[in-house]
């Protein structure tokens, strides 16, 4: 059975206090209010990591993950943080690939690549973002791109690897625009995608695979989306700084 999970990524929001302040609401909230057995994850910025990880020890529903992180062990590399220590600071996600990571800061599948095997070497699990521009959509290329993205970052792993990975489908267009894909949009594209990843390893495999959708989720479409046979959860941005609607998110699992 795959897990359902809603992430949320925090991006470059929050000074230390009301990150802080902010988690805590939200581990008091999901602990009183969430049913069943969907696993939340909160991704903060690096440097509040340690103190979350440090508030949710007895919470076995709340991980806390990275945004981002280098593909080397250690090394010369000014200001960057490695999977192991993202590990050893009590991290167990790690977002790869988002697509502001990819517009902002270069990253293509051939860069990411090597970061998924960097994060499932340190024992952590990666959420790999895809997804396709408006531009890209409107020509009629998004499947190929999104097969592509798949093929050239993370169909390189064996079958075993393959089933430690979460997909983030995230249609850019939507990121942060209040535009969200409709559930038949959604549903799809994962549905897409969970047929490349059976043609890739087996059906068992792709059942497994946790499919999120992302891009202006938030408490009035989560769970219409939530309730399409290959939407699994979601990768929340804007909506996961604010605890009411970020729990009310994963409570849309259940209505
Ligand atoms: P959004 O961001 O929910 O603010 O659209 C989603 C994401 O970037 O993961």
């Amino acid at each position: 059975m795959r897990k359902k999970i809603v992430a949320g990524n925090w991006k470059m929001n929050m000074d230390y206090t009301s990150g802080l302040t902010l988690f805590s609401e939200v581990l008091n909230m999901v602990n009183d209010e969430a049913k069943g057995d969907q696993q939340v994850v909160v991704c903060p910025p690096y440097l509040y990591i340690h103190s979350l990880v440090q508030l949710s020890k007895n919470n076995s529903r709340i991980s806390v993950g990275a945004q981002n992180c280098h593909q080397a062990d250690s090394g010369a590399f000014t200001g960057e943080i490695a999977a192991n220590m993202l590990n050893s600071v009590g991290a167990d996600y790690v977002i790869l690939g988002h697509s502001e990571r990819r517009q902002y800061f270069g990253e293509t599948n051939q860069t990411l690549a090597p970061k998924v095997d960097a994060v499932l070497k340190a024992g952590l699990k990666p959420i790999f973002c895809i997804g396709e521009t408006l531009e890209e959509r409107n020509q009629n290329i998004h499947l190929g791109l999104i097969k592509d993205q798949l093929v050239e970052a993370v169909f390189h792993l064996t079958a075993d690897e393959f089933a430690k990975i979460v997909i983030a489908y995230e249609p850019v267009w939507a990121i942060g625009t209040g535009v969200t894909a409709t559930s038949e949009q959604a549903q799809e594209i994962h549905a897409f995608i969970r047929a490349e990843i059976a043609a890739k390893y087996d059906a068992t495999v792709a059942e497994n695979t946790t499919i999120l959708y992302g891009g202006s989720c938030n408490p009035k479409n989560a769970a219409e989306l939530f309730s399409q046979p290959d939407i699994d959860g979601g990768l929340i941005g804007g909506a996961s700084l604010k605890s009411r609607d970020f729990t009310d998110i994963v409570k849309a699992f259940n209505s």
